[in-house]
């Protein structure tokens, strides 16, 4: 099990300045991605990198750095911006931050579905903009009910089973789609496994849970948006490329489906054109895990990982044991 306490309890900032591994320029405000010039100057013949989910990190990257690099610790749970295989065939360890955001992610899950299913964005934004002149009335601002809707979790593993538990608690029935039937989810929710295709147009909110692979990118595009309902909304805080984004767009603007709460987008930072404009999408800037426990959690898996290499033991979270031998 990682160990969300150690360097985790002083939070990344002073965490990251004991170690002298650590990118320095990565803890100096204000905060902004280095290019790839900038991080091969800076990781050149270190020994251990922590990287964010946006640096991208393939074989000629890792050549560049240098034959001394023995770990790169994602500072996150994804690790698609990183060529495994390239690391592995390098006799590098890759490791990430599973477990500790599985609450954190799966709350900013069931938030965006809130607040998309209950307009709450579109009705604060009219609230502040003093459009609010009417009283009360019986039609305004109506929304989906949660309560007995049925929730459709893309990818049941450690935030997709824990996105199902918390919406038992609102009332949602739960479907699963995954490759093998899961057990944990059955039991603990109830939740009955479907077919994708299936669970597309039975479920009334689809929360996307999946890693991003070959497999899985644009696993949603047009053809799965035009087989949910028209009153269903798509949630996803996994990847951004799961979903054809433009798509989404089109079948938000055309009213195929109702709505998309969405913590990740497929170009980020940059949005689909007029993802912004509609009405009926609520958008954050990739704060699914953002919480301070929580990040200070990932930080310190992160640098534990790269301290146990370094020492010579097992870091707890490797993505390629293999290469541990
Ligand atoms: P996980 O425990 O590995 O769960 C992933 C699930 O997806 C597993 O059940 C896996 O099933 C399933 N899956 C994999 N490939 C699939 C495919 N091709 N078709 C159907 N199902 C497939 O990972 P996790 O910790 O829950 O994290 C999931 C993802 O969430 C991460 O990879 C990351 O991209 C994203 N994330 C985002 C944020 C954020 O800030 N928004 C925060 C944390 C994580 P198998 O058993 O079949 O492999
Ligand atoms: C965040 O997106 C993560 O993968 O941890
Ligand atoms: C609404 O505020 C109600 O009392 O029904």
């Amino acid at each position: 099990m990682p160990n969300p306490g150690g360097f985790g309890e002083l939070g990344f900032e002073q965490a990251a300045l004991r170690i002298e591994t650590v990118l320095r320029t990565r803890i100096q405000a204000p905060w902004r991605r280095l290019t790839r010039d900038e991080l091969v100057a800076l990781a050149r013949g270190r020994a251990a990198l922590i990287t964010m989910l946006d640096d991208r990190i393939d074989g000629a990257l890792l050549d560049a750095i240098g034959p001394e690099l023995r770990i790169v610790a994602n500072h996150a749970v994804g690790f698609n911006n990183i060529d495994v295989a390239a690391a592995s065939a390098r006799g590098i360890v890759v490791s990430n931050t599973p477990g500790v955001l599985d609450e954190a992610t799966a709350t900013l899950a069931i938030a965006l579905m809130l607040a998309t299913a209950r307009r709450l964005v579109e009705a604060d934004a009219y609230l502040r903009a003093g459009h609010w002149t009417t009283g009360w009335s019986p039609n305004f601002f109506t929304g989906l009910d949660i309560d007995g809707a049925t929730l459709g979790i893309v990818g049941a593993g450690r935030i997709g089973r824990t996105v199902a538990r918390k919406a038992r608690g609102l009332g949602m029935e739960i479907v699963y789609a995954g490759r093998r039937d899961d057990p944990e989810i059955e039991r603990e929710t109830g939740a009955r496994r479907l077919p994708l295709d299936t669970l597309l147009a039975e479920a009334d909110v689809i929360s996307l849970h999946v890693p991003l692979t070959p497999e899985t990118r644009h696993l949603i595009g047009a053809p799965e948006l035009a087989r949910m309902k028209p009153t269903a909304l798509l949630i996803n805080t996994a990847r951004g490329p799961i979903v054809d984004e433009a798509a989404l767009v089109e079948a938000l603007r055309a009213g195929r489906i109702a709505g998309a709460g969405l913590d990740v987008f497929e170009q980020e930072p940059a949005l689909a054109p007029g993802l912004a404009e509609l009405a009926n999408v609520v958008i954050v800037p990739h704060i699914g895990s953002a919480t301070t426990r929580t990040r200070a959690a990932m930080a310190g898996i992160a640098i534990d990982n790269v301290l146990a290499v370094l020492d010579g033991r097992t870091p707890s979270t490797p993505v390629n044991p293999e290469v541990l031998g």
